[in-house]
């Protein structure tokens, strides 16, 4: 059966879950967001059709997920709320990026949490999230987090200390994906090809690469070798990629951004501790 979910913060990742979940099956009557302005709720409700409060509290009543999907800073506030209207069969699941478990055991002591990180592919049920929780969460608490996480795509259960990398990958993983489409559409067209005809040329092969490297049963490396002849023009393009430093250039950029994580997570642990 498919838990019933409040989603606090209708933002953009909010609203992907909450779509996902309607794709998914779930009814509007299972569903109930919450906003932080008056006029957001009235346009989240009339763009999904679930109804949406401002009142975060009364909204965790009765649901079986309480998904927190407002940004770090807003956590605590958002746990303070909720806090005195929760039960200890309600699951807490998170997706605020960085926050680690223990500063939801400490604020929501008494409740099951689950700590997750999708992206924004999950608008298209093509996300990839990545979920963990603290040692001795009953298998059945974490099916139930994982039924609402496959609304957004796959899931992969990881230990919490993993939870930057993932970040890294695959959370900021779809801007690395974008900034690459930029660059190849810009080249396409320098090299005399239509802008319309230098993004369908670029996306498709995004998407076609991407499809056969994950449905494929060779590794990313040999479907390499197979388009590169020697002395060809993929081993031309290649030489000038590999020579311009491209693999140090892409984990500089992961080894920064996990980095970026593992501050982030550093500052919400200490906010929740001065509020101790
Ligand atoms: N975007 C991504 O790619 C991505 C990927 C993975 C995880 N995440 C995580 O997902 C979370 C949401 O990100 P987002 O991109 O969706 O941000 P967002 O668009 O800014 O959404 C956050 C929403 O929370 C609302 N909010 C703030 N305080 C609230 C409260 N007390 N009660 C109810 N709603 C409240 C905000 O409302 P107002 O604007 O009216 O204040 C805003 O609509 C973040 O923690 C982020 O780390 C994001």
């Amino acid at each position: 059966m498919k838990p019933s979910v409040v989603i606090i913060g209708a933002g953009s990742m909010g609203l992907i879950l909450a779509e996902g979940l309607v794709r998914g099956g779930w009814r509007a009557s299972d569903l109930q967001l919450v906003a932080h302005r008056g006029e957001r709720a009235t346009e989240v409700e009339r763009l999904t059709g679930i109804p949406t409060s401002l009142d975060a509290g009364s909204a965790v009543q009765g649901r079986d997920v309480v998904v927190l999907a407002v940004k770090p800073k807003d956590i605590q506030a958002v746990c303070a709320a909720i806090l005195p209207q929760l039960s200890t069969e309600q699951i807490v699941l998170s997706i605020a990026a960085g926050v680690p478990l223990s500063v939801y055991q400490s604020l929501l002591p008494d409740s099951p949490v689950i700590r997750s990180m999708p992206n924004t592919p999950a608008a298209v049920d093509e996300g990839m999230t990545a979920f963990c929780a603290p040692p001795g969460t009953s298998d059945q608490v974490l099916k139930r987090a994982e039924i609402v996480l496959e609304a957004m795509g796959q899931t992969i259960y990881l230990s919490e200390d993993l939870m930057d990398a993932v970040t890294a990958v695959s959370g900021s993983g779809p801007a690395y994906i974008f900034l690459l489409a930029e660059a190849l559409t810009e080249a396409a067209i320098r090299e005399g090809l239509p802008h319309h005809a230098a993004e369908k040329l670029v996306l498709q092969t995004i998407r076609g690469a991407g499809l056969l490297a994950q449905t494929s049963d060779k590794s990313a490396f040999r479907l390499r070798a197979e388009v590169t002849s020697p002395g060809g023009t993929t081993s031309a393009a290649l030489h000038v990629l590999e020579n311009s430093g491209f693999r140090t250039m892409i984990e500089d950029a992961v080894r920064a951004a996990a980095q970026r994580s593992r501050e982030l997570g550093a500052t919400a642990v200490a906010l929740s501790t001065e509020s101790e």
